[in-house]
């Protein structure tokens, strides 16, 4: 499994990075020998990234992780995330760290980071000001009380306030969705790109020196070919940035099972992620995961490593082909 250094933390991550999210749902509603068995062998082909939040189950994929990496005392590198509220940040965030450290056992993560999305307005989101005057200094705070190593945020939102908070610098890390069907976060797109243009955010973040958490590498799973999704996983997906829906965004993936054929894929699921790891400025491409056999699969397309340049090149031209779509 080939190794990237997060940004300027000083600690090296996998490639793939395993998603504790509902959206796969493994570590939220899977059976606990399952979870017990998938973390065991992602540990075992060199995977060193787990990414949970409380959001996801409510608590239940921290728990579920906690319990795995008690049994397991494996080496790696764990995430978690918070919501910061409307009003009283710092004790709301401090009272978050703590039941995030008492469901995962543990008395520090690597990684604290914000999980609202980044926005001048809207329901459940922070808008750039918030983040840089008030969330980052509570952060900052709260860090020299050595429980938590980094912090890192969420750029998902607006995108002129994700860039705000980019160059604001103070975050460590930022999670970017960045996929087939959207790569706008790192490259420029031809205007009227379906989806949202995130205008550069993951080389933003690589420039600013932060370390940049691939998110939405198979679009929540549309990305795998199929519309239908896996009993563990939750049954409606919202698209980040890229379709109006999934099933647009399942019936997009179809444009590059020519390219996974020319690759040598046999899904374009393994394209997906092989297009993500291919990005220089990507540290680690998080995968949901349903099953052992999804982990399998993710591990063995990263191990066949970047694609060629003429596939690239390919796949550059059916997106931007999406504008006309
Ligand atoms: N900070 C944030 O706000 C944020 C947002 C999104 C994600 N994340 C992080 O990123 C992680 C991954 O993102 P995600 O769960 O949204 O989506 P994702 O990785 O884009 O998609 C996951 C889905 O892809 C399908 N899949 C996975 N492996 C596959 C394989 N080998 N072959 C075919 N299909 C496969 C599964 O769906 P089916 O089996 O049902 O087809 C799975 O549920 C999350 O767990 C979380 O840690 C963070």
């Amino acid at each position: 499994m080939e190794m990237r250094p997060l940004g300027t933390t000083g600690l090296t991550v996998s490639i793939i990075g395993f998603g504790c999210g509902a959206v796969g749902g493994l570590m939220v509603r899977g059976a606990p020998a399952d979870q017990e068995r998938a973390v065991a062998r992602a540990v075992e082909l060199g995977i060193n990234y787990f990414d949970t939040a409380p959001a996801y189950g409510d608590g239940v994929s921290e728990t579920n992780l906690g319990r795995v990496l008690d049994r397991l005392r494996p080496d790696v590198v764990v995430g978690t995330k918070f919501h910061a509220p409307p009003k009283g940040f710092e004790a709301a965030i401090a009272a978050s760290l703590e039941a995030s450290l008492r469901r995962l056992g543990r008395e520090q993560v690597d990684l604290f980071q914000l999980h609202n999305p980044v926005a001048v307005s809207g329901a459940g989101s922070v808008s750039p000001e918030t983040v840089i005057d008030h969330v980052l200094p509570a952060l900052e705070r709260l860090r020299t009380q050595g429980k938590f190593r980094f912090a890192g945020f969420t750029a998902v939102g607006e995108t002129a306030s994700l860039h705000r908070v980019l160059r604001a610098g103070g975050m460590a890390t930022a999670q970017v969705p960045f996929n087939l069907l959207n790569p706008s976060a790192g490259r420029e797109v031809p205007r009227g790109f379906p989806g949202q243009d995130y205008a550069g955010t993951l080389t933003a973040a690589q420039a600013a020196g932060m370390g940049a958490i691939g998110i939405r590498t198979l679009a929540g799973g549309a990305l795998s070919g199929s519309e239908a999704r896996h009993p563990l996983g939750v049954a409606e997906v919202d698209p980040i940035g890229s379709g109006v829906d999934y099933r647009a965004d399942a019936r997009r993936a179809a444009l590059f099972r020519p390219m996974a054929d020319e690759a040598g894929e046999a899904s374009t699921a393994e394209l997906a992620i092989r297009f993500v790891i291919s990005h220089r400025a990507v540290s680690t491409a998080m995968v949901g995961l349903a099953t052992v056999e999804q982990l399998e699969t993710a591990a063995g397309a990263a191990g066949r490593g970047a694609l060629s340049p003429a596939i690239m090149e390919r796949i550059r031209g059916a997106q931007d082909g999406m504008v006309a779509a």
